[in-house]
């Protein structure tokens, strides 16, 4: 294997060490940094990720309360139970986890959450901010690859990036917040031409498509760095969306699935519940 790793799992373990003196500090004050979890249904993998969430905040000291509803919950309830986290003092970051049942309008869900209280980014006012460059609670999986690759000392700008995918969860963020740290940006789809003549060009390459196996070895340009944002089960094992096996053999860094991406997820929630928290400390 030619690739080197990029460990989320081990730059989220270091991590923890800093958030936990965090918490510390905030607990001299006399605040608990507090984070609740609203999972709607029984979507499997939610589960899996919301069991991961807490088990983070408990890890760093962080209070969690998960709110799990049924999957018959109606809108009003869900804003309902918002309303009330929304104005719960304890609570500093307020999640609903995606995606909800296809019932529910999620725009409005995310739309009632307050944005001082929106550790996801995904408010309009947050998502706007991101835009113009402005202060912002950015969503935890592109905040978690840029810290990644911070922490790996791959420098970001000048360089050609591609991310493939164009969700409001990953790809646009990426996208924006790559850009903000100045490399030259291409955010490709499913509708883009030629894709493997983007991906080939590329210095640095996300993907975000939820497809397994879908960036192989010859879109790859030889020595790039690729982040594999795909947590896909298939079978009993979970895989990226990157095949990892041959693409490890032509690019420089990758990164594993699992223990990549997703630990640095979680730990920019646990990042962005503190920020929430220290910004009420020293208001
Ligand atoms: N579903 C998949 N990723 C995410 C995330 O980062 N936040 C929420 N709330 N739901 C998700």
């Amino acid at each position: 294997m030619a690739a080197k790793i990029l460990d989320g799992k081990a730059t989220a373990q270091s991590l923890r060490q800093e958030q936990a003196q965090r918490v510390a500090a905030l607990q001299a004050r006399g605040i608990t940094p507090g984070l609740a979890v609203v999972l709607v249904g029984e979507n499997p993998a939610s589960q899996t990720y919301v069991r991961n969430k807490e088990r983070a905040c408990q890890a760093v000291g962080i209070y969690s309360e998960v709110h799990r509803l049924p999957q018959s919950t109606s809108q009003q309830e869900l804003l309902g139970l918002i309303a009330g986290l929304n104005a719960d003092p304890k609570i500093h970051g307020v999640l609903v986890q995606l995606p909800l049942p296809e019932k529910l309008d999620e725009e409005q869900v995310i739309l009632a959450i307050r944005p001082d209280k929106d550790v996801d980014g995904f408010h309009p006012e947050n998502a706007g901010k991101l835009l113009l460059g402005q202060e912002a609670f950015i969503p935890c999986t592109p905040r978690g690859i840029l810290v990644l690759l911070e922490r790996a000392g791959i420098p970001v700008a000048g360089r050609e990036v591609v991310v493939v995918g164009r969700s409001n969860i990953v790809g646009k963020p990426a996208g924006l917040l790559l850009l903000a740290q100045n490399a030259t940006v291409s955010v490709c789809h499913s509708r883009t031409a030629n894709l493997a003549e983007h991906t080939r060009r590329a210095d640095i390459l996300v993907v975000a498509v939820g497809k397994p196996g879908f960036i192989t070895a010859d879109m790859v340009r030889p020595g790039a760095v690729v982040v594999d944002v795909g947590i896909n089960r298939v079978g009993d094992r979970l895989v990226g969306d990157v095949d990892f096996e041959g693409v490890s053999q032509v690019a420089g860094w990758i990164t594993p699935v699992p223990g990549g991406v997703g630990p640095m997820t979680i730990s920019m929630l646990l990042e962005n519940t503190l920020e929430a928290a220290e910004r009420l400390a020293s208001a």
